[in-house]
């Protein structure tokens, strides 16, 4: 085991309870030995760094720990001309190490370019790491608190802008992030072989990534439009990247998902979360929407309970108001009476966890549980 920092996203808890379902589900043995709101010290195995990096959405960066810097091997490549850069996510004086680089780096020959971030930040974003090409033509060292640590596998965002424009079916609204479908599809412990329902599957993004990760999908959506949309975009993801995963669009009401699907293995879903809102609702309209909510969501969990095994994600919408109240569904409520339990992760984190995308007028309260 060797010690690595991962540089957790946007959402730090759900980017913990991520990598703790990821590694638990793969039986990977890990031990955190620090975590904070910016990274996470980490004992683990030797594993496929690239693969990790790629399947989780919550992780940008990961690190190894350097016990000894003076023997380290900072660049091992031909040129004689590097880039590096040192990232700090904590508040630490790092410019004694800034100056051992210079002149370790200056010894040894190399022609060096600091590179520094774009932006106000201590560290460079990830865009930054794969745009200068730094771990193939320099390095990147990552400080945090007194550790120090070599950047080895960095999160790709041209990849996931990529998959966004090709998708041959688009639509600008509803769809689920690339970043947080991975997170869901992650939290409830899925993997390779394995097959995930989603019973309201939209244009199919949450159920490409899956199949992107070696999961068998089944998408239930009850637009017509929608399940064909599914359809096309999960034979495109077959065949533009040679997945060997089974995949099933189908066209039905969720509420009687069961007469559809005989069994799956994990649910995994951003349902139906009512009209969309251009600005923040008064109460009555969110009241409104609650109650048109609530019977959509109770069918579905009826359901879900006679179709999954395993454990299911979902996402709850909330309504902030103008006041600052929250009108919100009595989620928990369902789940008991659907005869579910919430799943706990990690203790110290508790259920529902809110994720607000930042163009959405709607919280999103994000639940994981499985039947009791
Ligand atoms: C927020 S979108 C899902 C986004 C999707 N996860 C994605 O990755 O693109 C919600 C979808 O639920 C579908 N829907 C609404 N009511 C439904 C029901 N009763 N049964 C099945 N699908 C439903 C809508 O047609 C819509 O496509």
């Amino acid at each position: 085991m060797n010690d690595y920092l991962l540089i957790l996203g946007r959402d730090p808890d759900l980017s913990l309870l991520e990598l703790v379902s990821y590694f638990s589900a793969r039986n990977i043995s890990f031990k955190i030995k620090d975590k904070s709101q910016a990274a996470v010290l980490i004992a683990l195995p030797e594993l496929d760094f690239q693969k990790t990096i790629t399947d989780l959405g919550g992780i940008v960066k990961i690190a190894r720990v350097i016990q000894d810097l003076d023997n380290e091997v900072l660049y091992a490549g031909k040129s004689n001309k590097i880039k590096y850069a040192v990232s700090v996510y904590s508040d630490t004086d790092t410019s004694d190490l800034k100056e051992y680089l210079k002149g370790r780096l200056r010894e040894e020959k190399l022609k060096i370019t600091y590179k520094r971030s774009s932006r106000t930040e201590q560290f460079l974003m990830p865009n930054d790491v794969v745009r200068h090409r730094l771990l193939d033509e320099g390095f990147e060292l990552v400080v945090y608190g007194g550790i120090i640590a070599r950047t080895i596998a960095v999160f790709n965002p041209y990849e996931y802008e990529k998959r966004d424009k090709e998708r041959p079916l688009q639509r600008t609204l509803h769809m689920i992030s690339i970043r947080l479908a991975k997170i869901l599809i992650n939290m409830v412990g899925a993997k390779e072989g394995d097959t995930i329902l989603d019973p309201f599957s939209g244009y199919g993004v949450l159920l490409q990534e899956a199949m992107l990760m070696g999961i068998n999908v089944i998408g239930v959506d009850n637009s017509r439009e929608c399940a064909d949309a599914t359809k096309k975009n999960l034979e495109w993801t077959a065949k533009q990247f040679g997945t060997r995963v089974s995949f099933k669009a189908i066209h039905a009401d969720s509420k009687q998902v069961s007469r559809f699907v005989r069994q799956a293995d994990f649910a995994v879903t951003e349902p139906y979360m009512g009209p969309l809102l251009p600005k923040i609702p008064m109460k009555d309209e969110a009241l409104k929407i609650v109650a048109q909510l609530n019977p959509l969501y109770r069918g579905v969990l009826r359901e879900l309970s006679r179709v999954v095994k395993g454990n299911i994600a979902f996402i709850v919408p909330r309504f902030r108001l103008y006041s600052g109240e929250r009108v919100k569904i009595p989620f928990e409520r369902m789940l008991q009476e659907a005869g579910f339990r919430v799943v706990s992760i990690m203790p110290e984190i508790k259920m529902p966890l809110i994720y607000s995308a930042t163009d959405s007028k709607i919280e999103r309260e994000i639940w994981v549980f499985r039947k009791a």
